[in-house]
């Protein structure tokens, strides 16, 4: 299969062409930002006239969900990377019979209530990261009446290995190893229960998803069970024997531009489980 990927150097993205371009069935053609600015909507659709992929893959995203809450200039590029970019990417999907995935967040769940959402459920964002991408979804979701086939992926807390990329966003876990050298007790916040994501377990269930017979929609994709920041790094500094104490504090208590939902737990009631995520976990710490 001729496959494209955006946001090839991203956390995600890096996993992704590692997992599709290690099949020799694939030609994996693997873009970021030197090879194309996504947000040129007339570039975009002379690349992939040009190249005609079977299939192209977003993970490129604005994910930087307090500074877009109260500055103008980044919101105006979360809208332009979580809007307009699935837009032209679907529009070029669909003009070239490409099939797309799209990646979403749990932040598109309002996070009241029970806090646990199965693909279907009705969305409805907290925060201004959220919005942008629920208006991407809906902009990809739209174009299924025009014969698009697509793919959706919600996935969650994402974590792996860096990459090389050196605008790479830490992930948390390592963020929380760096801050114990220093420090000898940590608050973390004990709430905003949802799923932590290995980013090398999503690429391979992507892979799986495409490979199957399941139809286009929209998919969850997480690792089991559901952990609030504190349980995170509680099981993070059992595993490396860290003896840094860590108080539980509520979300309120950490002052942050966005608002967080309480608890956004997605359901997976499509596809096979993937592992729990202390066992993803146990699994990145010892690399
Ligand atoms: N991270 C999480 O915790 C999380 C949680 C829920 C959902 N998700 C979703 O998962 C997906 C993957 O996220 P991620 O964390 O892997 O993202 P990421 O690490 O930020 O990767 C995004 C990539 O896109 C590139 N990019 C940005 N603007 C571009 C442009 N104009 N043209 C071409 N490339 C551009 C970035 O390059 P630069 O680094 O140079 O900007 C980066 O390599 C996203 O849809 C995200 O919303 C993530």
């Amino acid at each position: 299969m001729k496959i494209l990927i955006l946001g090839a150097n991203g956390n995600l993205g890096t996993q992704l062409t590692k997992v599709f371009g290690d099949d020799p069935e694939n030609e994996v053609i693997a873009w970021d930002r030197e090879q194309i600015d996504v947000t040129d909507q007339e570039l975009v659709d002379k690349k992939v006239a040009d190249i005609k992929p079977e299939l192209i893959i977003n993970a490129v995203a604005y994910n930087a969900v307090d500074k877009c809450e109260d500055d103008e200039d980044e919101y105006d590029l979360a809208k332009e990377l979580n809007i307009d970019v699935p837009r032209y990417l679907a529009k070029a999907a669909l003009t070239n019979k490409a099939i797309i995935i799209h990646y979403s967040s749990d932040y598109v769940f309002e996070g009241n209530g029970e806090g646990e959402y199965e693909e279907d459920y009705e969305t409805k964002s907290v925060n201004r990261y959220g919005k942008t991408k629920l208006m991407g979804e809906r902009d990809v979701i739209r174009m299924s009446g025009m014969g698009l086939k697509w793919y959706l992926i919600r996935t969650s807390k994402l974590f792996g290995p860096k990459p090389e990329n050196q605008d790479a966003k830490e992930n948390f876990f390592d963020i929380m190893l760096k801050l114990s050298e220093k420090k000898d007790e940590l608050n973390v916040v004990d709430g905003e229960r949802s799923c932590f994501t290995y980013a090398p377990d999503l690429a391979k269930a992507t892979k799986e998803l495409v490979e199957s017979e399941k139809g286009f929609g929209i998919y969850h994709l997480v690792n089991e069970g559901p952990a609030t920041w504190y349980e995170g790094v509680k099981e993070l500094f059992r595993l490396k024997n860290i003896e840094t104490k860590v108080n539980p504090i509520a979300s309120e208590d950490l002052e942050r531009p966005a608002k967080r939902p309480k608890s956004s737990v997605l359901k997976n009631t499509k596809l096979s489980p993937l592992r729990s995520w202390k066992e993803a976990l146990a699994e990145y710490v010892n690399l």
